[in-house]
C-alpha cells in the first residue's frame, strides 16, 4: 500500500543515494563522510517527506470529509472524523464511506423510479377507470337532449341508465378517496373494542336484498356470545363488507355466503366463504392490486372498481394483520385474515 511511511522511507533512500553519489566527486570526500552524509540524508529526508505526506494526504481526506459531511447529513450515518484518523489508511476508510453513500443514493434512485412508474400507471388506470361510466352517463343525456320527443317510458330508462353510470362513478371515486388517504397515511386506524358478531349481523342486514336478489344465503358461525376484538370499527365494516359482497357477486346463483368467527388464543380469526365458481390460480396472486378484476365486464355490470380488496389488503395491514385467499376451481373462495382479541 502506498502509505506516508513507507513512500517517505523509499523516496529518502534514493535521494541519500544520489546525493551521496554527487559527494563522491569531490576530491575531498572520504567513506566517514558519505556515510556521515548518506545517514544524516536519510533520516531528514524520511522525517520531511513523512511529514509533508501525511500533512497533505490528511489536508485532503479532510476537506474531502467535509464535503460529503455537508451532502449527507441526514442521509447516511458517517464514522466521526476522530476515529477515522486513527486509523492507519483514512482513504480505505473514506473509500469505504463513499461506497455506501453512492450505494444508499442508487437504492433511492432505484425506489424513486419505482414510485415514478407506480404514479404513471395510477394515473393511467385512474382516467381509464373514470371514462367509462363518464361516457355512458354522457351518451344517455345527449341522447335525451336530441330526442326531446321520446316516449315518457324510454326518456326515463335512459336517466336510470345514467343515474346507474353516475353511482358508479361516485363509487370509483369514493373508493380512489380511500386509497389515497392509505397511502398519504391521512387514515388513523383507532382501534376500540367491538363486537364483531354484531357488526356481521349489521352487514348481512345492509346486504340483505343484493343477496336475495341472486338468491344468496347469509349464514354467521359465531360463538353465541359476543366476540370483542380490538380494531377500527368502520374500516373493519369496510372489509367484511367487501368480501362479503364480493361472495355475493361472484359466488353462484343461489349459492352461500358464511362469515366465521373462530376464537383463538390471543386473536379472533374471521373468514368469508363462498360456493362459488373460485378464483383460478393464476388470478388468485393478483386479486389484491388496485383495478384487478378476472372477469372486466362481469366486474363492470357489478358496479365493481376492483380497488375493493386493495383497500381491503391495507385496512388489514394496518391492523398488523395479514389477509389470506385459498380458492379452488367450482368449489369457493375463502378470504381469511386475524384480529386481536379486546
Ligand atoms: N369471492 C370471490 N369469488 C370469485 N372471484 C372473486 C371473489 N372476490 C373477488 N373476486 C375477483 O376479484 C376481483 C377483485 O375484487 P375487488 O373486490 O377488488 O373488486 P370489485 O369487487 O370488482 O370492485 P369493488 O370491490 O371496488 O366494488 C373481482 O373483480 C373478482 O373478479
Ligand atoms: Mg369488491
Amino acid at each position: 500500500m502506498l502509505q506516508p511511511r513507507y513512500l517517505s522511507v523509499v523516496l529518502s533512500f534514493f535521494i541519500s543515494g544520489v546525493t551521496t553519489a554527487f559527494i563522491s566527486f569531490l576530491p575531498s570526500s572520504d567513506l566517514t563522510i558519505l556515510v556521515i552524509s548518506f545517514i544524516s540524508c536519510f533520516i531528514f529526508g524520511s522525517i520531511l517527506i513523512y511529514f509533508a505526506l501525511d500533512y497533505l494526504v490528511f489536508q485532503e481526506v479532510n476537506q474531502l470529509y467535509d464535503r460529503i459531511k455537508q451532502i449527507k447529513k441526514k442521509d447516511f450515518s458517517i464514522t466521526p472524523r476522530k476515529q477515522l484518523v486513527e486509523k492507519t489508511n483514512p482513504i480505505e476508510l473514506l473509500k469505504k464511506e463513499l461506497n455506501t453513500y453512492v450505494t444508499s443514493k442508487e437504492d433511492e434512485v432505484f425506489e424513486l423510479k419505482k414510485a415514478a412508474k407506480y404514479r404513471q400507471e395510477f394515473l393511467a388506470d385512474v382516467s381509464h377507470e373514470l371514462k367509462t361510466p363518464i361516457f355512458a352517463a354522457q351518451g344517455f343525456v345527449h341522447t335525451l337532449l336530441d330526442n326531446p320527443d321520446e316516449d315518457v317510458e324510454i326518456r326515463s330508462k335512459f336517466l336510470e341508465k345514467a343515474a346507474k353510470s353516475l353511482d358508479g362513478l361516485d363509487n370509483l371515486v369514493q373508493d380512489l378517496l380511500t386509497v389515497s388517504q392509505i397511502e398519504t397515511g391521512a387514515i388513523k386506524i383507532e382501534k376500540k373494542k367491538m363486537n364483531l358478531r354484531a357488526l356481521v349481523e349489521e352487514i348481512f342486514e345492509q346486504v340483505e336484498a343484493k343477496a336475495r336478489k341472486r338468491g344468496v344465503t347469509l349464514t354467521l358461525e359465531a360463538p353465541a356470545i359476543p366476540v370483542y376484538v380490538k380494531a377500527d370499527m368502520l374500516r373493519i365494516s369496510q372489509v367484511i363488507l367487501n368480501l362479503v359482497v364480493n361472495g355475493i357477486k361472484y359466488g353462484k346463483e343461489n349459492g352461500s355466503v358464511t362469515v366465521l368467527l373462530t376464537e383463538k388464543k390471543k386473536v379472533v380469526q374471521i373468514s368469508v366463504i363462498d360456493n362459488g365458481p373460485g378464483i383460478a390460480s393464476e388470478h388468485l396472486h393478483r386479486i389484491f392490486e388496485r383495478f384487478y378484476r378476472i372477469d372486466k365486464s362481469r366486474a363492470k355490470n357489478s358496479g365493481g372498481t376492483g380497488l375493493g380488496l386493495s383497500i381491503v389488503k391495507h385496512i388489514v395491514q394496518a391492523h398488523n394483520g395479514k389477509i389470506t385467499v385459498h380458492s379452488a376451481e367450482n368449489k369457493g373462495t375463502t378470504f381469511e385474515f386475524k384480529l386481536e382479541k379486546a
